[in-house]
């Protein structure tokens, strides 16, 4: 038997205005997105905003439905309209932020596993790494350097 170690490392912004000009302008769009979230049920509203490589903006918030399951996570509902609406772009980078109705969200929000797995998917389509910054509604925000990085030991197109 022999042990083997993952490590992870990603980077720690204090506020939004300590973010590069165009991460903070990507995170903008995604708090804008965010105010449009249809969350009735959950009252948690989160935006997403995409990065392509011409330059081009893709939006999404989390859309939710009186059947639960059938809702859609805001990583995905933008990941997939840029696949369907640009396809063949590239994407460099996502800004997502969180916001709950009953609290004041101060820390970083991540995807949930399956928009990691789904985020993962463009990535590998890709062969090119997409950086990802997390906030909530306000406070520090996370970058990572790839979907990669945050889904370790994933299952992708490899094994297939
Ligand atoms: N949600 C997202 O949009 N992204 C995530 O990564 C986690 C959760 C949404 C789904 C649901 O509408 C609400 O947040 C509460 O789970």
């Amino acid at each position: 038997m022999k042990e083997q170690k993952i490590t992870t490392s990603f980077e720690v912004y204090p506020d939004l205005e300590a973010l590069p000009v165009e991460a903070k302008f990507l995170m903008q769009k995604a708090i804008a997105a965010r105010e449009d979230a249809y969350a009735p049920y959950s009252k948690f509203k989160v935006g997403a905003a995409v990065a392509l490589e011409n330059g081009v903006y893709v939006i999404g918030s989390n859309q939710e439905n009186a059947a639960y399951p059938t809702g859609l996570c805001a990583e995905r509902v933008a990941v997939f309209s840029a696949g369907a609406n640009h396809p063949g772009v590239s994407i460099t980078q996502i800004a997502i932020t969180a916001s709950a109705s009953d609290y004041e969200l101060k820390e970083p929000v991540t995807s949930c596993g399956a928009c990691r797995q789904a985020l993962l998917e463009y990535e590998h389509k890709q062969e090119s790494p997409i950086e990802i910054f997390f906030m909530g509604a306000s406070g520090s925000v996370v970058k990572t350097k790839s979907v990669g990085n945050l889904l370790p030991l994933n299952f992708n197109s490899s094994f297939l």
